[in-house]
Order: C-alpha cells, then structure tokens, then sequence
C-alpha cells in the first residue's frame, strides 16, 4: 500500500529514508533530488505546483534531512544506488528524475547505471565534471572551518555563494529556510558528503550516450556551476534544452520559482 503526505519515512536497507509523496498514484512520477547540504523542503514550492497532475516525490538522501546517514560509505555512486533502491521500496518503477547540483550528480550517476528507469532528466545548476585539485583544497578547507568553528560559519558563508546578490540584497525568506536546513545537517554527516563530493567522478564522457528527454536549467547568476558549465552538458547530450533562469543564482528553483515551475511544466507537456 502506498503511503503519502509529507515527511513520511520508509526503511530501505540500512536507512530510514524520509521523504514526501503527494500526487495521483496513477500520473506520471517525478522525483526530485535536493542539493547539498540542503534536503527534500527545497522542493516544496514544486511539489504544491505538480501534486494535482503528477505523483511528485522529494527525498532527503543519505545523511541529509531526517534520513540516516545509515552504515555505509558517502559517495555519489552510493547515493544513486539508495535512490534505485527507495524507488523499489515505494514501488516506482519509471519516474522523470529532477536533481539540483548534488542532486544532479545523483542523478546523472543514476540514469547512467540503470538507464531503463527513467524517462526523462532535468539537470538543474549542476556540471559532469569532477573536482579540481583546487576545488578539492578547498572542500578540506571547508571542513577545517566546519570543526574549528561549526556549523554557523560555514552556513553563512555558503549562503552567499548558493543565492544571487539580488536575493541576498532583497533577503528573500528562503535565505533563512536555507541556512535552516544546512544546520540541521549533523557535522558527521556533511563531512563525509563533503568527501564524497570530492571524490566524484566525472560523467561528462557519458553525457553522448543519454538519450532520454533532459531538461537542464541554470540560474543566470549562478556562481558555483554557472550558465557557461550548463552550456557544455547541452552540447554534449543530443535531446537536451538548455533554459537559463533569470533573477536567480545556484538555488534557481527557490529564487525564481515561477519561472522554474513554467520550465518543469513545459518539458513535462513534451515528455507525456
Ligand atoms: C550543491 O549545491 O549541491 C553543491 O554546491 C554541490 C557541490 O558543492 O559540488
């Protein structure tokens, strides 16, 4: 029997994954994917928007929100099987999939190992290139700032490269929702996701073989994977929409929801 509302949870393996699942049982199932260190209520603005035409699922991954961080390893390809994985335990078989930078890499690992379960793609403010030995220098910095001084620093500090100035100048109420759920991430747990966003793998090569429908965004004025990155995957992947979201940094689908949900919607229509 299907379960739904918000925050529910489910055991998979060695995780109580928590997520939400709104929507007709029988529409086409969207699930997405929120970026680190954040968790599924980044969503919330486009679950509200798709739940009357669509089974829209948010869940928080391994470590992240109220799931567990479980027993086994971080990593990005570890973080796409507990995907695969939940997707059995609620019973989806096929969904579009819908990811955000972190939530991008997931998914890109994702449909490149279990093609078969997706019929669609939406690569929002993310890149298929690994980190540079500069980014990686700088991650362990971030977790040298994290253990000397907590988790507030870092927050503040990450605010200001996750939104656009003209957030962060209007002060939009998501600022405050964002640093919410960075500081609800335990200091474990975003260690350890840290290494493994260092760690990742490049998927770029594999971008060619994709050849579902793929949707990629990116807020105009994102500062960590901008325009010009999204630009590259474009290229690379044959049936793929690049849509660049005005008034909006790395969070686009928080900074700019209506035109993001205007975006989703029209890509949905030429999907089904
Ligand atoms: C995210 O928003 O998920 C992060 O910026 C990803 C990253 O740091 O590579």
């Amino acid at each position: 029997m299907r379960n739904t509302g918000k925050n529910i949870s489910i055991t998979v393996n060695d995780l109580s994954v928590s997520y939400t699942d709104e929507g007709p049982v029988d529409a086409p199932v969207i699930i997405f994917i929120h970026g680190f260190p954040l968790n599924n209520s980044m969503w919330d603005m486009q679950v509200e928007a798709l739940k009357d035409q669509y089974r829209v699922v948010a869940y928080d991954v391994r470590g992240h929100g109220n799931t567990d961080p479980g027993t086994y390893d971080f990593s990005i390809e570890q973080f796409a099987v507990d995907l695969i994985n939940f997707m059995d335990a609620i019973r989806i078989e096929k969904a579009i999939l819908c990811g955000l930078s972190m939530g991008g890499y997931i998914a890109l690992n994702a449909v490149n190992a279990y093609r078969e379960r997706f019929d669609a793609l939406i690569l929002c403010d993310t890149q298929c290139m690994a980190d540079t030995p500069e980014a990686k220098e700088k991650r362990m910095k971030s977790i040298a700032v994290i253990r000397e001084n907590g988790l507030e620093l870092y927050a503040n500090e990450s605010l200001n490269n996750l939104f656009a100035p003209e957030s962060l100048s209007a002060g939009i109420e998501e600022i405050a929702a964002v640093k919410m759920m960075i500081m609800k991430t335990s200091e474990k747990s975003l260690i350890s996701t840290i290494h493994a966003l260092a760690d990742r793998k490049d998927t770029c090569s594999k971008l060619p073989d994709i050849e579902i429908p793929v949707l990629i965004i990116a807020g105009k004025e994102d500062k960590i994977t901008p325009p010009s990155v999204a630009q590259k995957m474009h290229v690379m992947i044959k049936a793929s929409v690049l849509c660049i979201i005005e008034h909006a940094g790395h969070l686009s689908n928080l900074e700019n929801p209506d035109e993001f949900n205007r975006q989703l919607t029209r890509f949905f229509g030429t999907v089904y």
